[in-house]
């Protein structure tokens, strides 16, 4: 079958990790008879260099046209001092909310061969790690109004968290299937202890709960949360989360297991049209030296075969390869010495020694 994806590269290790991603898709395609037709768009600081903002309208148009997108991560510090809606990372949630993209699903599974990268003891951990976090991306305090003031003590900020009944069901649905499939368990993260949106989010999620019966669904409070996350991992399957609080809670679990340079995520949306990316940044502090690890873009653009082109086989395909890597101790610099006896690769070296095992 045919495919077009829109390829954002992005900043930073961006370029790298992409093009190692592409050439993974490229073997995947002639082992099983398919061919992927890319269109480079830009978004992020290299957009904001060439064109003057961060999202062009090209780059929308482009991506609504195909079929699906593969991202690698946008910012970096040359455009830090930018103001708010010329920052790179306004293209990023510009891209989300033009593409509808309201849930975003972030895996943190612990890979066995790298079980020593977990920041916790092993007797805490010893069940494994795999999490789902399904979080909110189209609503709450990243698009509330916000603006600047003065009051009585001088200049004020706001940033406003609203949701709506429809956008906590839709994405409410999303975590309850997701867990349905899974192993039938949902944490429902708020702080409805404090938080009026909180409260509404909690009401719709146990008025819904009702039609979920196989799932058991719980509420947890965010603070709580974060705490059961390093205490006791394995007693999640799915989290669902609203926009901020998934931001936070994600990169805690990707750090529990090890490595955020091995997490993939998807961002979907109403039609099948998703945008596929790493859960890590730019990391402009490598960039270009070759030391950054392709697996998770891999990975991501594997997620990108299984939920937008229904593409099984190649999806596990990917996955087994990736497994099979580290269980011969290659490594790139995130993951080194993990695990025992391990072997040093640069970013396209490990792209390579992906593809060698499909
Ligand atoms: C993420 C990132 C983004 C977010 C930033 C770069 C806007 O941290 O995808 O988790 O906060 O959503
Ligand atoms: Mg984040």
């Amino acid at each position: 079958m045919d495919f077009k994806i829109a390829v954002i590269k992005g900043d930073g290790i961006g370029p790298e990790i992409v093009d190692e991603a592409l050439k993974t898709l490229n073997v995947i395609g002639k082992k099983f008879g398919h061919h992927f037709t890319y269109t480079e768009v830009l978004m992020g600081g290299c957009a904001i260099d060439k064109t003057g903002v961060p999202l062009p309208d090209e780059t929308v148009k482009i991506c609504k046209e195909s079929d699906s997108v593969l991202l690698g991560a946008v910012g970096g510090p040359k455009w830090d001092t930018l103001p708010g809606h010329l920052r790179p990372e306004k293209g990023l949630l510009g891209i989300r909310s033009a593409l509808g993209l309201y849930a975003n699903l972030r895996p943190a599974t612990l890979y066995a061969p790298l079980k020593d990268a977990c920041m916790l003891k092993p007797e805490t951990v010893q069940d494994g790690l795999d999490i789902l976090i399904v979080r909110e991306l189209t609503g709450g305090i990243y698009f509330g109004e916000r603006g600047r003031s003065q009051g009585k003590n001088g200049e004020e900020a706001y940033d406003t968290e609203r949701y709506s009944v429809k956008e906590i069901e839709r994405i409410a649905r999303v975590a309850f299937k997701a867990a349905r499939a899974r192993k039938g368990k949902l944490a429902s993260v708020d702080k409805a202890n404090v938080l009026e949106s909180s409260r509404l989010w909690r009401e719709v999620i146990h008025r819904l709960a009702n039609e979920y019966p196989d799932v058991e669904c719980r509420d947890i409070l965010v603070d709580n949360a974060a705490m059961q996350l390093v205490r006791d991992p394995a007693q999640f399957d799915v989290l669902l989360t609203s926009n901020m609080f998934g931001d936070i809670l994600s990169d805690e679990a990707s750090m529990i297991t090890g490595s955020i340079g091995m997490l993939p995520s998807a961002s979907l949306g109403e039609g099948r049209l998703g945008l596929y990316e790493p859960t890590h940044g730019s990391a402009p502090d490598i960039a270009g030296q070759g030391k950054a690890n392709p697996i998770a873009t891999i990975i991501s653009a594997g997620m990108m075969l299984r939920y937008a082109f229904d593409l099984q086989k190649e999806a596990n395909a990917i996955d087994e390869a990736v497994l099979s890597v580290l269980k011969k101790g290659f490594r790139t610099p995130d993951i080194a010495g993990v695990g025992g006896e391990s072997k040093l690769l640069s970013t396209v070296e490990m792209g390579e020694a992906v593809r060698a095992e499909l």
